[in-house]
């Protein structure tokens, strides 16, 4: 059993300035809810019921989304009889799910948020070698309909063979430098190699991680071991590297659509396509859109 998520949101999100000058990225809405709580609704479908936040003290408004919501609102909520808005208020924090959360002080890398999580895992049941996942907020994705989403395949597949996984998807060669980009074993998922950031001439293939990840807690010990790599940083991909030769890790290719709510360009499709389907201003939207008005 997977109990814990590690969100790693102590990014500055320096793509989206302006609007993240005062507003942390992964509160930006798609259509109707922050980026953070698609990724805690993901989790909570996979079973898990705790989030250890990895965030930044300027970021305070991301740990003021999660918390439960304000009882003099709901209560003033439903003595007008808005129900309505009472359960989109208190969706933001799904119930029996715990949070916990920890600052990373500087901005050191990706696996250096991730080892921000370790004591807060050790002091658990189950302590620091239990297995556990992390999500990257601003990697949305989109399951097919009736399904409970990447993660929660990914830890079915840990619960069915005890394998380890990181979502990957194939990404046009001009871009494995923005990914961490993986090797397979022959004719299996069995991942062989990884390498942060490669560019596209060295890369050992275009299948590239996304940010959901499902871990043997040994990548704490390893990430404490790793240097500075790409960029300056430490980074996850390294850590988990170092577990290949030793632990089955393996690509989960995943159902569904990822938008990179990272870039302007995924974040602004991301929006387009939830409200497309959004039973109430999809059709308007629609026929808007074939209006000819932005022509
Ligand atoms: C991070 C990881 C990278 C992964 C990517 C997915 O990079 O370091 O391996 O492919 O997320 O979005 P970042 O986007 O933080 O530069």
């Amino acid at each position: 059993m997977i109990s814990t998520v590690v969100l790693p949101v102590a990014g500055l999100g320096t793509r989206f300035l302006p609007a993240t000058k005062s507003v942390p990225k992964e509160l930006l809405p798609v259509v109707d809810r922050p980026l953070v709580q698609y990724a805690v609704e993901e989790a909570f479908r996979a079973g898990i019921r705790h989030v250890v936040l990895v965030s930044s003290p300027v970021k305070s408004a991301l740990e003021r989304h999660l918390q439960p919501a304000d009882a003099a609102l709901v209560a003033e909520l439903e003595a007008k009889g808005k129900h309505d808005l009472v359960a989109a208020l208190q969706s933001a924090t799904p119930p029996g799910m715990t949070v916990t959360v920890v600052y990373q002080a500087q901005a050191l890398g990706l696996g250096h948020a991730v080892l921000c999580a370790r004591d807060v895992l050790a002091a658990l049941p189950g302590g620091e070698q239990q297995t556990f996942a992390v999500m990257l907020p601003d990697d949305f994705i989109d399951a097919p309909a009736g399904q409970a989403g990447c993660l929660a395949d990914m830890v079915a597949l840990h619960r069915d063979t005890g394998a380890w996984s990181l979502a990957v998807e194939e990404v046009p060669r001009a871009q494995t430098d923005k990914y961490g980009v993986v090797s397979l074993a022959e004719g299996s998922l069995r991942m062989t190699a990884m390498v942060e950031k490669p560019k596209p001439a060295d890369a050992p293939s275009n299948l590239a991680v996304v940010g959901r990840y499902v871990l043997p807690g040994a990548v704490f010990a390893a990430l404490a071991d790793v240097k500075p790599g790409a960029g300056g940083e430490i980074q996850l991909t390294d850590g988990i590297a170092a577990l290949l030769a030793s632990h089955d890790i393996r690509a989960h290719r995943f159902a569904g659509v990822r938008y990179d709510c990272g870039s302007k360009l995924g974040y602004a499709k991301a929006n387009i396509a939830l409200a497309l389907r959004d039973a109430d201003m999809g059709p308007a939207l629609k026929a808007w859109l074939g209006s000819g008005v932005l022509a």
